[in-house]
């Protein structure tokens, strides 16, 4: 048997009260009476109206109820009371009456200044002196009358409401008949046979709860996947489905030879820099530099060759060496086409990779000194800035970023480069969202990539459709430790435009 609540004893009063005189006309007079809250009735009245053995029918009633303020007065007495009940008959200094009655002294000085119950001596403002022996706490009297639900006069409404000690608010109470399912005493439903109802044999007389089919089960303990990770997979997907292969992106750490040098990218070039760039101390530099390729692209540093000038300055192998971490996947697009570049014969290829790249930037809402580039490459014979374009239209649609628009833009190792933008629906405006290009030959060739091999890439970063897509608009709560869990734990799936 399950124990006797408080609850029950309420039901069974009340069903009680009405099977003897078929209506309950208040339900908070009758709680009142029963010595309970109205709001612990309100709960048995709801569920047994649930079930149809009672019928309520809403009061609803604007009441005064007493601020914090006011109640602190009803308890205690009001101000002005309290303070002439501080004064001894030698009277009181203002310093010691404002200690003994904290907030409520000035109130309380003005309100006794007004009823006559102080006054000062001739010449002293600061002595107060009390006036009258006994005084009539009227206000406390009025509050403790409204707290108990009493009448008061529109008068002393009017003045406490002036005051700011009562404020008006809407309370709810029911009155109650009889419902057409009525019982004195409800029947309680066994939810489950156990051995105790086996054994006596009182199963058969036992009335059963019914099943709720509806009811949800317990959410599932399980692993979670970070939002960036499931964009990555949707994006990798798209890849895959493109004919692109992955790319090992497994050494954050790379030389300045690799990330700069080999991108044709020249050593005086502001982001080499360390304001930009992250430098490692310990090891500072790397020794192993593949060395007939770091002849070539020295000499195309300092004097071009391949059709090119080259830049013209004193190129060195100490800059080269230098190691970093990777600012951009591009140094490991150079290392692949590099290795490509050495077996032969030469075989068209579809390259991609996701990984994280690191800058030397001032961390905001939108930048982090970390973050993750997205790469795709196509290597082939004759590709053109059209095929860069389709690419990127077919790439970008995938990602459900139809409207695209290219901007010409800069960098060292691609000519012509493109910045490119898609229409925002959600933002209405056009959003960067990548930048690519076509491969100069003074990074090619010197790999020993056939002539009249061409290869188009782009870039962008994991994060900016990442956030797009989920509408967070600090990249801090992304990614980081400041990642709220529940983030992650209600991450929706992720489907892109497919
Ligand atoms: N490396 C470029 C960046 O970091 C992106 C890019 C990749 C541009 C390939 C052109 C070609 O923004």
């Amino acid at each position: 048997m399950a124990e006797k609540s408080p609850a029950a004893d309420v039901e069974a009063g009340l069903l009680a009260h009405l099977n003897s005189t078929g209506e309950v006309p208040d339900s908070r007079a009758f709680a009142s009476s029963l010595g309970v809250s109205h709001l612990e009735l309100e709960g048995v009245i709801k569920s047994l109206s649930a079930f149809r053995i009672v019928d309520s029918t809403d009061i609803i009633k604007e009441t005064w109820v007493l601020t914090d303020e006011a109640k602190g007065y009803a308890a205690r007495g009001s101000p002005e009371a309290q303070l002439v009940a501080a004064i001894p008959p030698e009277g009181a200094s203002k310093d010691a009456l404002k200690a003994k009655l904290g907030d409520a002294f000035d109130v309380g000085m003005k309100a006794a200044a007004r009823n006559k119950w102080i006054g000062f001596e001739k010449g002293n403002k600061d002595l107060v002196l009390r006036k009258v022996e006994n005084v009539e706490d009227e206000l406390q009297e009025q509050l403790k009358r409204l707290e108990n639900g009493e009448v008061v006069p529109d008068k002393v409404i009017d003045d406490l409401k002036r005051r700011k000690l009562i404020t008006k608010e809407k309370s709810i109470w029911y009155s109650l008949k009889k419902g057409p399912e009525f019982v004195v005493k409800r029947k309680t439903l066994a939810t489950d046979v156990t051995t105790e109802h086996l054994r006596s044999g009182d199963w058969k007389d036992l009335e059963f709860k019914d099943y709720n089919y509806g009811a949800q089960g317990q959410p599932i303990a399980k692993g979670y996947v970070q939002p960036l990770m499931e964009v990555r997979e949707a994006i990798e997907n798209i890849f895959i489905m493109m004919g692109f292969t992955e790319m090992p992106t497994n050494n954050f750490v790379e030389s300045s030879f690799w990330n700069f040098d080999a991108l044709f990218q020249p050593q005086q070039h502001p982001a080499r820099d360390s304001h930009d760039t992250f430098f490692l101390k310990a090891p500072a530099a790397t020794s192993q530099l593949p060395e007939d390729y770091l002849e070539k692209v020295k000499q195309v540093h300092q004097s071009g060759g391949y059709g090119s000038k080259g830049y013209g300055y004193d190129w060195k192998r100490d800059e080269a060496e230098k190691n970093l971490l990777r600012t951009h996947t591009t140094a490991v697009s150079t290392r692949i086409l590099y290795k490509l570049a050495q077996e032969k014969p030469f075989a068209p290829k579809r390259y991609y990779s996701i990984d994280r790249v690191f800058r030397n930037e001032a961390v905001d809402r939108t930048h982090l000194a970390e973050f993750h580039q997205i790469e795709g490459l196509i290597c082939d014979y004759g590709l053109t800035l059209g095929d860069l374009i389709g690419v990127l239209e077919d790439f970008f649609s995938s990602l459900g970023m139809s409207k695209l628009r290219f901007k010409p833009a800069y960098n060292p190792y691609t000519e012509p480069s493109m910045e490119i933008f898609s229409y925002h629906d959600g933002l209405k405006k056009w959003v960067e969202v990548g930048n690519s290009g076509m491969f100069r030959p003074e990074m090619l060739l010197p790999m020993g990539l056939p002539e009249g091999v061409n290869v188009i890439a782009w870039g962008l970063s994991l994060e900016r459709p990442t956030m797009i897509l989920y509408g967070i608009d600090n990249i801090r709560d992304l990614f980081g430790p400041k990642v709220d869990f529940n983030l992650i734990k209600s991450n929706p799936l992720c489907r892109l435009g497919l």
